[in-house]
């Protein structure tokens, strides 16, 4: 057993995704702390009650640790209002959308739940699209929380680990859901686990962690030999009998093959693994033209509400990794944590 394992108490290297978007309750979280592995809660999308109540009803249902997830918001340029009208003209149902919300507004959701996650003595918490304040490192560090970044490149790493990160997730191109990217790219590639792990591996000195396409026990050794102490997985516990998954979406998850995937920025601003469907398709050739995380997102979350509604997956997001080939059978969290972590 690994030292990030004792300090965390865990039986399993495994950490259960957090899946932002109504994916993962405390129900599904909570039966992979029950099993030794690590559950999350992901409080992005989540006004801070709704946060609070997850985390009470976690307390009551595990005795285990868990993490909580928080999106770090980032600075933006406000897009012309022009592009903003057409987006508005494009988007089925975008008539419908609330105002934006300002990056004050952002700031004040995130130390809301920051003040949650202190006054409950939630012991993991894990953040993604960047590095969260000093005084908020502070103030967990203080209260014994073990925090854990994303990184998607091996200079992320190092900044989070001077950051006081202790564990860092490394997020490889395959992964599901947004990439947890913060610094500009040099270059026009985005790095598979492959590359990443042992180059992340080899710039930091805190443990590290892999996510992305990992979906077996094969996947889980082949990251602990390049140089990872645990994986974090999560197209694969969308198919668990746990999740809260649509009808539509599970039946595209079931269908689709790994080749199926592909990133995009046209249903939020910024870049997100998901299975291609109608929406992707139309508007492939605007990729370059989208607003800024979290505009485009706001815009579209009516579309995407009503598509859920009608069961039409052309209009949802069908985030999933390249993994998504290999669930082709049903599980449950204790099925898919055992034959992860089989020898
Ligand atoms: C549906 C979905 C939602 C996600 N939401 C979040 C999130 O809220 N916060 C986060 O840090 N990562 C999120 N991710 C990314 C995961 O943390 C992780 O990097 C990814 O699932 C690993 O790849 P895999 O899906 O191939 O296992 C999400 C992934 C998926 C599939």
């Amino acid at each position: 057993m690994t030292e990030w394992m004792k300090v965390l108490s865990l039986t399993k290297p495994v950490i259960q995704a957090p899946m932002a978007g109504g994916l993962v309750t405390p129900v599904l979280a909570a039966a992979v702390s029950n099993e030794g592995a690590l559950g999350s809660l992901a409080s992005g999308y989540l006004s801070p009650d709704m946060l609070e109540k997850q985390i009470i009803e976690m307390q009551q249902l595990t005795d285990r640790v868990f993490q909580v997830n928080v999106f770090v918001p980032e600075s933006r340029k406000e897009p012309d209002e022009d592009i903003v009208q057409t987006w508005k003209n494009k988007i089925p149902c975008a008539e419908q959308a609330p105002s934006f919300s300002s990056e004050e507004e952002e700031w004040d959701d995130f130390h809301k739940k920051m003040n949650i996650i202190l006054k409950h003595n939630v012991k993991a918490c894990s953040f993604t699209f960047g590095i969260p304040p000093d005084e908020s490192i502070q103030a967990l560090k203080k209260n014994g929380c073990c925090l854990i970044g994303t990184a998607t490149t091996p200079q992320e790493a190092v900044l989070l680990e001077e950051c006081g990160m202790d564990i860092i997730v490394l997020q490889g191109s395959e992964a599901g859901g947004h990439r947890g990217s913060f610094l500009p790219v040099s270059g026009e590639s985005t790095l598979g686990l492959m590359s990443l792990i042992p180059q992340a591996a080899d710039a930091v000195s805190v443990p590290v962690i892999a996510a992305g396409g990992i979906a077996d026990r094969r996947g889980v050794q082949a990251a602990h030999c390049l140089g990872a102490q645990g994986v974090q997985i999560g197209t694969p516990f969308l198919m668990c009998e746990e999740c809260e998954v649509s009808e539509a979406y599970r039946r595209e998850l079931k269908k689709a093959q790994g080749t199926d995937t592909r990133l995009t920025a046209l249903f939020s601003g910024k870049p997100a693994r998901g299975i291609v469907n109608q929406w992707m398709k139309e508007q492939q050739a605007e990729e370059a033209n989208v607003l800024p995380y979290p505009l485009q997102n706001t815009l579209t979350k009516p579309m995407r509400k009503h598509a859920a509604k009608e069961k039409d997956s052309g209009y949802m997001s069908l985030w999933a990794g390249q993994s998504v080939g290999m669930l082709n059978r049903p599980a449950d969290v204790k099925t898919l944590l055992a034959e992860l972590c089989r020898t």
